[in-house]
């Protein structure tokens, strides 16, 4: 690839936006962020250091201090209980700023990335040339979250994985300083009558129409 190529995959949770940017990446090369784990790891972080989720104080000092030695516990950051935390602490401006260098620098680097997130095609690379939206109706969202944490041992009702979704889309939309929009340039991908295969390639032709759009 001769420029860099950024590509912006943003959207609700369990959108699928995560699977789609991951096989993103990997079809074309490129590093990937999914900036998700850095707001749970600062919720799991401030957990652990035994503070309050509503200490706003405590939440920038954990990201200013963040490193990847935070991000390796996968298991644990994509945890309910992590999920929730992060959506908490992510409602602070002290944060969004501590974690903001990072991803601006990871998605500018040489070459490309590709980040996954709720602001990345407004806030973190709004130059991204390829930006997506990835959505899908709570219900649908709900079960494929569902089936993923009861499927490795997590115990919860499907009913109160949909009142997260619904709970996190709220606070995800309301947040004052970064609400999860769309951005104007983005292109939006409704996954809910899609399985993975007919997702990642409806993302991958937004992706080659982008390339084509900018000559890369
Ligand atoms: O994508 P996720 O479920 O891993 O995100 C966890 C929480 O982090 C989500 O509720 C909102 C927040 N988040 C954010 O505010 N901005 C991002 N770029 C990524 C995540």
């Amino acid at each position: 690839m001769s420029a860099a190529l950024i590509i912006a995959v943003d959207g609700p949770a369990a959108s699928g936006k995560g699977t789609i940017a991951a096989r993103l990446a990997a079809e074309y090369g490129l590093p990937f962020l999914d900036t998700g784990l850095l707001y749970r790891a600062v919720g799991v972080g401030v957990l652990d250091a035994g503070g309050s989720l509503d200490d706003e104080a405590a939440a920038e000092a954990v990201a200013r201090a963040l490193d990847a030695s935070h991000l390796s516990d996968t298991e644990r950051l994509t945890s309910r209980e992590a999920g929730e935390a992060a959506s908490r602490v992510a409602g602070y401006t002290g944060v969004r700023a501590a974690l903001l260098q990072f991803q601006k620098a990871f998605a500018l680097q040489p070459g490309g990335a590709v980040l996954d997130g709720r602001d990345i095609g407004t806030v973190i690379a709004p130059e991204a040339q390829a930006k997506l939206f990835v959505t899908a109706t709570p219900e649908v969202r709900a079960t494929r979250r569902w089936r993923q944490l009861t499927g490795r041992g997590e115990v919860i009702a499907y009913e109160d994985m949909l009142a997260d979704i619904v709970r996190r889309d709220e606070r995800d939309a309301g947040r004052g300083a970064a609400p999860m929009i769309q951005a104007e340039d983005a292109v939006l991908l409704d996954t809910t009558d899609m399985d993975i295969e007919a997702a990642f390639d409806a993302a991958r032709r937004i992706v080659e129409a982008a390339r084509v759009r900018h000559g890369l």
